[in-house]
């Protein structure tokens, strides 16, 4: 298969079966309701029953974008998925999900770790496969899943969520990905979970200020000598990785006084470009590697063909790339739309003290 231009060609979605509302959170931790919903912007977190797992997850995902891509399962040539949520120190939870949707053979298979920047590592290391031509003809499978929990009474908490997000890469049916991009990194402890820990350790303002940091030397690269206001307003739409919603409101402020915006015109661009893109993520919570594509899945749906979309990724650690994307002809129909309307649908409730019970359920496992 010859390809002028490659990028994502099928979407496929997954949310668990279960979520809270956070102000049920609040009730359990004494904490003011406010502070979670107009402090950190959150809505609901997804949270997985004892049928859901990061595994699940990531097939129900591949399977969804799989059953929508024109392709066979015989012509994929690599999985890619990227995690946080790893099951073994040693095997990839690509051979978990390499099992469930019975792919083997001449398939490289793979994990790819990087806090929540892995899934978007792992879709770059794809697109590039194709774009080299190592690929010889075959198709890409990148799945990005996670579980994110943290500590119970953590500042955190609220923040939490899960979900997964495949991307099967070869044309650009639903979207083309530019050659270029823009990487940032440096290390730094913000967020990491040692080894053998169940939960992550958190500096939490240094997180804020690594991702801001990151924000601005992606996007300034991009623009490079050029009019800031010029070259992004010309997107429709900006997605951010999104920890939390407040989180990526803040990002925008500090990118827009970096590039000497008025705050109306910081403003103006959270509210065209870059809201509407988390209304999936405040269904959801932080569901690390998946969120950026959850809230890049939001943003293509329904645009026409060529219409633009920034998407900016972070990983604690910290490792950040920004990539810009060029919806293709079947964005407008959205076919993944489907995948969260019907998770949204035959999703279950938790109250508070149900979830005190799953947590103590799952601390016991
Ligand atoms: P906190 O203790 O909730 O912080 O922790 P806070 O006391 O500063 O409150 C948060 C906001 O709520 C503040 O607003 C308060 O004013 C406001 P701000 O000043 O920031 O605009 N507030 C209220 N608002 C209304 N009514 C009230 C009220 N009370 C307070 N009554 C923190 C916040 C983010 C640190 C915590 O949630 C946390 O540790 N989260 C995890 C780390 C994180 O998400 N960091 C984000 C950047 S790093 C990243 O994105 C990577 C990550 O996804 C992991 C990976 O890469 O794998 C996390």
């Amino acid at each position: 298969m010859k390809k002028s231009s490659f990028g994502i060609s099928s979407i496929g979605l997954q949310f668990p079966s279960l979520f809270m509302h956070v102000e049920q959170l609040a009730s359990l931790r004494g904490a003011d309701p406010d502070k979670y919903t107009k402090g950190l912007g959150c809505g609901e977190m997804a949270l997985c029953s004892s049928d859901n797992d990061v595994v699940s997850l990531a097939t129900g995902a591949a399977r969804r974008a799989l059953g929508r891509w024109d392709g066979n399962i015989e012509d994929i040539g690599l999985l890619a998925v990227g995690t946080e949520s790893a099951r073994d120190m040693s095997r990839p939870l690509s051979a978990w999900v390499a099992s469930d949707l019975g792919l083997q053979g001449a398939v490289r298979s793979y994990e790819v770790k990087h806090a929540c920047y892995g899934g978007t590592l792992a879709l770059r290391q794809a697109f590039e496969w194709c774009a080299s031509g190592s690929n010889q003809g075959k198709a890409a499978l990148v799945i990005a899943s996670d579980v994110a929990l943290y500590a119970e009474g953590d500042p955190g908490e609220p923040t939490q969520g899960a979900g997964a997000v495949a991307m099967i890469v070869d044309g650009s049916k639903v979207a083309q990905i530019d050659p270029a991009s823009y990487a940032y990194s440096q290390p730094v402890f913000d967020f990491w979970r040692p080894v053998g820990n169940a939960y992550p350790l958190v500096e939490g303002q240094l997180s804020l200020d690594s991702y801001n940091s990151a924000a601005v030397s992606c996007f300034r690269a991009f623009v490079g000598d050029e009019d800031p206001w010029q070259v992004l307003w010309g997107y429709e739409a900006a997605c951010f990785h999104v920890p939390f919603p407040k989180m990526v409101k803040k990002a925008v402020t500090h990118l827009g006084e970096s590039f000497g915006w008025a705050p109306s015109q910081i403003a103006d661009f959270y509210a065209h470009k870059v809201e509407h893109t988390m209304e999936w993520n405040r269904s959801c919570g932080n569901a690390y590697t998946a969120s950026l594509w959850i809230s890049v899945a939001r943003a293509l749906a329904g645009l026409d063909e060529g219409r633009g979309v920034l998407a900016f990724s972070y990983g604690s650690g910290c490792g950040a790339e920004l990539m810009c994307l060029k919806a293709g002809p079947r964005a407008a129909q959205a076919a993944w739309v489907q995948d969260i309307e019907t998770d949204m649908a035959s999703r279950s409730s938790v109250d508070a003290n149900s979830y005190a019970t799953l947590r103590a359920n799952a601390a016991a496992l």
